[in-house]
């Protein structure tokens, strides 16, 4: 019962397009085309568009897209939702169309994130997906990357995505973000990448901590920051390497006010042999949280 086979997409409504588009280019190295109705689509890959930003007044996450494999396997996740009663209905043929893929669903998880689980998204081979800078991404059966989220409700979230959609716990990160207020974050994953998605239950009004894109060598990571410090980008956290998927990684902070993890390195989880850890660092070295300027 895991239909979900990858993080397929992300939709942000942003407030700052030009501001994301050099950012996007020039630190985050993706490659970015404008849609008809003006609408940024960033690539990474072989997919048409993997994040879509939306112009708007706010900044705000749209919505995740979780990607699985065929109709079969919509079909069955449809039949789940609907005998647990939870609410989905079905993505018209326009928004199928915006999104480039077959067929979709939505729904929301308990905290109220907007949900989407589709397939057949369009891949561009015609078009082959060239970074500004010349990165690679690791993506193909691994997805576009990961996403934390900022969980409200920590318990009701966890069993949705385990339980419900099928997700399976790598680890658990217990730790003090905040000195004095300990949180237990928990990393879950729907393929070989050691997490998909993450739940933090930290006590801000915030949606998402950060989502996450990796490349295949350590170098492109030194030309991101190298990136980032050119263009006066805020760096949230450090150069570090994370203490559960071993991810070497820095954070800057987007023009939306979330971060965007930027890493190589990470293990791949092999669901034979692995079993559930608790680490009590996020991090086995590096990674200082850096308090963001005052605007
Ligand atoms: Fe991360």
């Amino acid at each position: 019962m895991s239909e979900i086979k990858a993080l397929g997409y992300l939709g942000f409504s942003v407030s700052d397009t030009q501001q994301w588009r050099e950012y996007a280019e020039n630190v985050l190295g993706v490659s970015v085309r404008e849609a008809d109705n003006g609408d940024l689509l960033l690539r990474v890959d072989s997919y048409a568009w993997r994040i879509r930003l939306k112009k708007s007044d706010h900044d705000a996450l749209d919505y995740v897209g979780w990607e699985v494999s065929d109709k079969q396997d919509l079909e069955s996740l449809k039949q789940r939702l609907t005998e647990q009663s939870v609410a989905f209905a079905t993505g018209s043929a326009d928004l199928a169309k915006t999104r480039q893929v077959k067929e979709l669903i939505t729904f929301t998880d308990p905290d109220g994130t907007p949900c989407e689980a589709f397939y057949g998204p369009l891949q561009l081979t015609n078009k082959p997906f060239i970074s500004p800078t010349g990165f690679r991404f690791v993506t193909a059966e691994q997805g576009l990357g990961h996403i934390v989220l900022i969980s409200k409700d920590h318990a009701a979230q966890e069993a949705f995505y385990t339980q419900l959609l099928g997700f399976k716990v790598s680890d658990y990160i217990d730790t003090e973000v905040v000195p004095g207020k300990p949180i237990n974050i928990t990393f879950l994953r729907c393929n070989s990448r050691h997490h998909s998605l993450a739940l933090a239950p930290v006590p801000i009004p915030a949606k998402i901590a950060h989502i996450m894109l990796q490349v295949d060598n350590v170098d492109d990571v030194g030309r991101a920051m190298d990136a980032a410090k050119k263009a006066d980008v805020h760096f949230s956290f450090t150069l570090g390497r994370h203490s559960n998927d071993e991810m070497l990684s820095f954070y800057t902070m987007s023009p939306s006010g979330f971060d965007v993890e930027f890493g190589w390195g990470a293990i791949e989880v092999d669901d034979d042999s692995w079993h559930v850890k608790v680490h009590h660092t996020n991090s086995a070295w590096g990674h200082k949280f850096q308090r963001p300027p005052r605007k």
